[in-house]
Order: C-alpha cells, then sequence, then structure tokens
C-alpha cells in the first residue's frame, strides 16, 4: 500500500494524496461535490430513470475511501434499489478513512457500516443498498455480469495507463447490460475516442460546479 496524506479540497471536504503518484482520489476544487455530480447524479440518478433493472446493479473501479460509494446508499430508495459491487487493489487503512471527517458530509452510521462490511461477500447496509467490496485487481478479476452502472474512478491516465486500456474497456464494455451507462471524470479527447471505439454512445457533460468544465458519459447502444 503506498504511503497516502490527507488533503482538504476547494468545497472544504478532505480527498487523499498519493505522493509516489503526484495524485490525489479526488477532484482538488472538490471531492463532495465532484462524487455527487459526476458518479451519483450523471451515472445513477440517471440510470435509474432510464432503466427497469431493480436492483440496479452499478461496478465501481476504485473503492478508496468509500466517498462514492456512501453518496450511493444515501440516495438509494425502495424506487431504485442498488446493488453495488466495488473493485479495490489497496484498501485504505480504516484508521486514515476515520480522519477524513466524512461524517459531516454523509449519514455517519451509514458510512461506518460501509467499511465495516466485510470483503468478498455481499452485505445490505440499508434496505435498498447492498455493498459487495472485492478485494482485486481490475486488470485481472472477473468482472461481474449484467452491469447497468459504472463508476469510473482510476487514476488518471498519465499516472496509470494500464487501467485505462482498450482490453480493460472492451471487458467492462462485454460485462454491461444495453443501454447500461459509464461515467468518469477524465474528459481527454484520447479516452473519448478509446471509448468510442469500444462501441460506446459518449456524451461530453458539464462538470462538477467549481470544477472540471467537462466529464464523460458512455453508453452502451
Ligand atoms: C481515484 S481513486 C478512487 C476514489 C474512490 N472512488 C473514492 O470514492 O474514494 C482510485 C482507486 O483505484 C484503486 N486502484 C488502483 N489500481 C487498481 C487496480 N489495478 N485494481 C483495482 N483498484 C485499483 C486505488 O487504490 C484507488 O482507491
Amino acid at each position: 500500500m503506498p504511503h497516502l496524506e490527507i488533503q482538504r479540497t476547494d468545497d472544504g471536504s478532505a480527498t487523499l494524496f498519493v505522493p509516489e503518484l503526484d495524485e490525489h482520489y479526488h477532484s482538488v476544487k472538490g471531492a463532495h461535490t465532484e462524487s455527487l455530480h459526476i458518479y451519483r447524479d450523471c451515472a445513477y440518478l440517471h440510470a435509474a430513470e432510464r432503466s427497469v433493472h431493480r436492483p440496479l446493479r452499478l461496478l465501481e473501479v476504485g473503492f478508496g475511501t468509500g466517498l462514492n460509494a456512501a453518496v450511493t446508499a444515501m440516495a438509494a430508495t425502495a424506487e431504485r434499489p442498488v446493488h453495488y459491487i466495488t473493485l479495490e487493489k489497496y484498501p485504505v487503512e480504516p484508521r486514515l478513512v476515520e480522519r477524513l471527517g466524512y461524517e459531516a458530509l454523509v449519514d455517519a452510521s451509514l458510512f461506518a457500516a460501509l467499511h465495516a462490511a466485510p470483503w468478498e461477500q455481499p452485505a445490505a447496509i440499508t434496505p435498498h443498498f447492498t455493498l459487495e467490496k472485492r478485494c482485486c485487481d481490475l486488470l485481472t478479476a472477473p468482472l461481474p455480469h449484467d452491469i447497468d452502472i459504472v463508476y469510473f474512478d482510476a487514476f488518471a491516465p498519465e499516472k496509470q495507463p494500464e487501467m485505462w486500456s482498450p482490453e480493460v474497456f472492451v471487458r467492462i464494455f462485454e460485462a454491461m447490460s444495453p443501454r447500461g451507462v459509464l461515467t468518469t471524470y477524465c474528459a481527454k479527447g484520447a479516452i473519448r475516442r478509446l471509448l468510442q471505439s469500444t462501441g460506446f454512445a459518449v456524451e461530453r457533460l458539464d462538470g462538477p460546479v467549481g470544477g472540471k468544465r467537462e466529464i464523460l458519459r458512455a453508453t452502451k447502444a
């Protein structure tokens, strides 16, 4: 596990910084704002309106601090229940998670339950949100099937290019259900073209307030 430091982002919420990679877990313009906009709103809530599948099956690349999972669990209801499968190669130490202060942003007991949940098996966190944490490497692990929503939250392509390869996106595409949606904070032209060549229809959406100008949403035709 690389050394990690806690840093404050522009919306007041904390994130983790990886000195070895010179990379953050979230946008420095606002960790909480990023999670809410790119993942909860542009992927989960958008897909929930369009898909008839229940529960919605969601795949996250990189559990990290659990912030994306927490904002999604807070939004899950009986009308849009979620089975949330998250892949993480380097779980963050609980002592560090406790110092992030996310209890002020999301329900504290829910956040604790996400982190206390066992790895490698589904755990009902609320009546409408089931979490399945898998400690594995995206590059080699088998992917779950019939995925309706993908939160593609890997470190940046310049820092971890192997996570943004054609092979990875083909595997994810094949794991998704028809009309499934993937969002990512990365709006680079090369990544947009890669998603298109994989078979996705790709939209450029406005980024979070105060953050990136654009983000990407890819839909399986
Ligand atoms: C940008 S951070 C994700 C932040 C996270 N979604 C959150 O809400 O805190 C990228 C995450 O991908 C994880 N990761 C890096 N390489 C990986 C791999 N090969 N397979 C699975 N996870 C990986 C990192 O440990 C890190 O937690």
